[in-house]
């Protein structure tokens, strides 16, 4: 069989859909809100109540990442929406309090720590490929099957051994925040007047509450006991200490940012694994080359982390689902100051917008955009940095980037050595933003074992 043409994608609206229609558009696919013109010039803008840009030029972007870090922080949308949930977390701290979080967090993601994490990483791709097996000859939704991996091995190296945490509950009180208050909060800012429905905002929060103090019992119960013989992240939170100020973290702090780790690690890595599982259907080529480069650095064996150097090829289909499905959609910035991008004046108050899923795709920018060339990543040096942003950049860059490569690449090796992956016909995803880009329909296929 010969590949394919190009793998599905979202057809961008040619003109500004207006205020009303934005908000409808905002509550069932955010990728919509980006104007097909982002995919050919260097800025767009536009006014939603609040002035707007959106930036695809790298020269600009990196002047927004890293030259005026201090001048872009984190959009005013972005921490409507997740403070109620991680309000004390690094992943909306500015200023000082972010740099002593971000330190303080370090240790736990040094690439020594990550590699020593890769077995709890093997453990999990080992248990779905045991699911897969139990599923036998019928078609199954490998998207419901990555969130469930992702959230073994994170939920495992967070409040690992700790049964009093209810993986499950954790689970449904994240997810039913993002998909109702999520929403709710985005309306907010973007200024919808108090008359425009939005959906109800109690259950979401009650079960994140309960979350919450589970999350503060489990915290004090390691406080008592002390560190475990393999610390986990909760150890090293724990540990952590301000160098300047002797400071630690208070709990509230803690359980900010181990559910931030959670939220923020977990569904990412699940739909990148899940677009490339869709694409390894799509390319049914590439997925027997991918095969056939596990099968030889392997054997057999599940993957570890002195594995990975030797699946380059696996690793380049993770930097290509990337490239065409970043998790992180869209990252934004409210400016602090006046400025001129592009040529384009910046005010005061501005949202700056950096659609991560239009730079990947950017007609001038990348060659043969649209489609999936995973040999494009063999030479990494000739791919523009602030071209390619699936992590961010700058000192605000994903500060899990290296764990959810390595997650990414075990996982998927290891079930490409055991099944042959067929898509069924008709049961093709959409690609749907809302806080992650989501394969929406799921990823339906069967596995054939090999
Ligand atoms: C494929 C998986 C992932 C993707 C695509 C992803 C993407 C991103 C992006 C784009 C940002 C920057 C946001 C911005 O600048 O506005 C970010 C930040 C962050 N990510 Fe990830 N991420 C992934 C996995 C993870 C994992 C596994 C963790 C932790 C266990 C994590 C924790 C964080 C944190 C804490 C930040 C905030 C860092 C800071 O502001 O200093 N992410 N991520």
């Amino acid at each position: 069989m010969t590949a394919p043409d190009l793998p599905v994608r979202v057809t961008l609206p040619q003109e500004d859909p207006g205020f009303f229609k934005t908000l409808g558009t905002l509550q069932d696919n955010i990728l919509r809100i980006i104007p097909a013109q982002a995919l050919e010039q260097p800025i767009v803008s536009g006014r939603t109540l609040v002035g707007w840009h959106m930036i695809m030029d790298p020269v600009a972007i990196k002047h927004v990442l890293l030259d005026r870090l201090n001048d872009y922080p984190k959009s005013n949308v972005t921490k409507a929406l997740l403070s109620p949930a991680i309000g004390s977390s690094l992943f909306i701290a500015e200023g000082a309090y972010w740099r002593w979080q971000r330190r303080a967090a370090a240790p736990a993601f040094a690439h020594r720590t990550v590699a020593s994490l890769a077995p709890i990483m093997s453990a999990a791709a080992e248990a779905a490929c045991d699911r897969i097996v139990a599923a036998g000859p019928r078609a199954i939704d490998l998207g419901e099957e990555m969130i469930t991996t992702t959230f073994d091995v994170i939920a495992d190296v967070t409040f690992s051994g700790d049964d009093m945490m209810d993986r499950a509950a954790v689970h449904d009180a994240i997810d039913g925040y993002i998909n109702e208050a999520g929403t709710v909060s985005l309306l907010d800012m973007l200024g919808a007047p108090a008359w425009v429905p939005r959906p109800g905002r109690g259950p979401a929060m009650r079960l994140l509450e309960q979350t919450k103090n589970a999350a503060d019992a489990a915290i004090e119960r390691r406080e008592a006991r002390g560190p475990l013989a393999v610390p986990d992240l909760l150890d090293m939170l724990l540990a952590a200490e301000d160098p300047k100020s002797g400071r630690t973290m208070t709990t509230a702090e803690l359980r900010d940012n181990l559910l931030t780790f959670i939220v923020a690690g977990h569904e990412t890595t699940a739909q990148t694994l899940s677009w490339a599982l869709y694409l390894m259907g799509f390319d049914t080529i590439a997925q027997d080359r991918a095969r056939a480069e596990v099968q030889s650095a392997l054997q057999g064996r599940a993957a570890s982390a002195e594995d990975l150097q030797a699946l380059p090829f696996i690793r380049a289909i993770i930097d290509e689902t990337l490239r065409l499905y970043p998790a992180g959609g869209m990252l934004s910035r409210t400016a602090q100051s006046d400025d001129t991008l592009c040529g384009t004046q910046i005010k005061k108050g501005e949202t700056v917008m950096i659609p991560v899923y239009a730079l990947g795709r950017h007609r001038k920018l990348w060659e043969a955009p649209d489609a999936f060339r995973p040999d494009r990543f063999r030479d990494r040096k000739a791919i523009d940095r602030y071209a390619y942003l699936p992590f961010g950049d700058g000192p605000r860059i994903c500060i899990g980037a290296s764990f959810a490569l390595q997650e990414a690449v075990i996982i998927l090796a290891t079930l490409l050595q055991r099944f042959r992956f067929t898509a069924v016909k008709g049961r093709t995803p959409e690609p749907k933003m809302l806080i992650t880009l989501r394969p929406h329909g799921g990823v339906w296929m069967t596995a054939e074992p090999v």
